[in-house]
């Protein structure tokens, strides 16, 4: 996808420099920086700070990691540990795990080259996304044949091209559908603490000239019972063998609207988010972040000088949960690389085993 009419990855391995590049997240959408990773501490923090952050991204990083790590030292026992903190640098995204396990993998077998495993899995990743975005397009297609007129499309969070390698994930059937000529507007939620809709879907559908707007994330309950959202599409950090959907927090309560109000509720993923050890919802690790993130904002000042302030009082406690879990009876249909399928064990079965 594009930033500023350049065509850009999420991630990539510089030759010249030995360094893993990434843009830096959490400069966008006022600064745009490419940043390099040299060491596997390097990745951890980079996922830790959320300057890449995103379920399929942070899986790549950490397949990165491990190069990096086996380009610092040949001891498996510094293999062994930087495994265990790049799988521990953040709880809910499986597709970390996943990603680690498969370059621990490879590296055991007779063709062991971690660098080519790591871009690999980018390569997948682009291939999964690009089909997700095909299998979505039909939906979006359907309703834009109904209704001949702009499809409203709600977005949750950042799953887009930014929150993956290329293309996204919940952005890419929107991204079809715009450069076939159909007509689609987003509605962003802003994704309060973080605001990755407004920092960073906003920014990315502009940059590929898709019409849309931010708005409150308490806005989408209104919006779908004027009629004014056709259906909505987000992401998942890790969809359980049951079809139940974790995902930013809001995502549960946006469901909740959805369903009140008939507007289908659509979940994209690639098959590497999705966790089929896992049964029960209550088992997903939920992460906890820094409450800073809740009590201060920042911002351009007026010197277009980034700025971070407080806007709470002082004395006040804030708590907060990153993620929730939206149960498979909420999910219309979740949007994968093979096709679209009933959120169940038998839909994802049918699909994947
Ligand atoms: O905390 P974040 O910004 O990593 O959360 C991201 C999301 O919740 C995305 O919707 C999810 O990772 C899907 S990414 C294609």
């Amino acid at each position: 996808m594009h930033i500023n009419g350049k065509a850009f990855r999420t991630i990539w391995f510089d030759e010249k420099d030995q360094a893993v590049k990434i843009i830096d997240q959490t400069k966008l959408p006022h600064k745009f920086e490419v940043k390099n990773l040299k060491t596997v501490k390097d990745t951890i923090n980079a996922i830790k700070t959320m300057e890449v952050r995103g379920a399929p991204l942070i899986g790549a990083t950490a397949a990165y990691g491990i190069v990096l790590a086996i380009m610092e030292s040949n001891d498996p026992e510094f293999i062994k540990i930087s495994r265990e903190n790049l799988i521990k640098s953040r709880p809910t995204a499986i597709n970390l795990k996943w990603a680690v396990n498969r370059m621990l993998k490879k590296l055991s077998g007779v063709n062991n080259n971690a660098l080519e495993e790591a871009k690999s899995i980018c390569e997948e990743d682009v291939k999964f996304c690009e089909n997700i975005g095909l299998n979505g397009l039909k939906i979006i297609e359907e309703i834009h044949n109904k209704k001949k007129d702009t499809v409203n499309i709600l977005t949750h969070c950042n799953a887009g091209w930014l929150a993956t390698i290329d293309w996204g994930t919940a952005t890419s059937p929107i991204y079809h559908a715009h450069r076939k000529g159909i007509k689609v507007h987003v509605w962003v939620d802003e994704t309060r603490p973080r605001n990755q809709g407004a920092s960073l879907t906003s920014y990315e559908l502009n940059e590929e000239g898709v019409p849309n707007t931010i708005i409150a994330d308490n806005a989408g309950g209104i919006l779908m019972q004027r009629g004014e959202v056709d259906m909505c599409i987000v992401g998942t950090d890790r969809t359980i063998a049951t079809g139940d959907v974790a995902n930013k927090i809001g995502t549960y309560l946006k469901a909740l609207a959805a369903k009140d109000n008939n507007v289908p509720f659509y979940v994209a993923l690639p098959s590497s988010t999705i966790d089929w050890e896992t049964h029960d919802l209550k088992n997903i690790p939920i992460e906890e972040r820094n409450s800073e993130e809740l009590s201060h904002v920042e911002g351009l000042d007026e010197n277009n000088k980034l700025k971070k302030i407080l806007i709470y009082p002082k004395k006040s406690k804030a708590m907060n949960i990153a993620f929730d879990v939206t149960p498979a009876k909420y999910v219309t249909g979740l949007i994968t690389e093979k096709g679209v399928c009933e959120a169940s064990t038998d839909g994802l079965k049918k699909l994947f085993k």
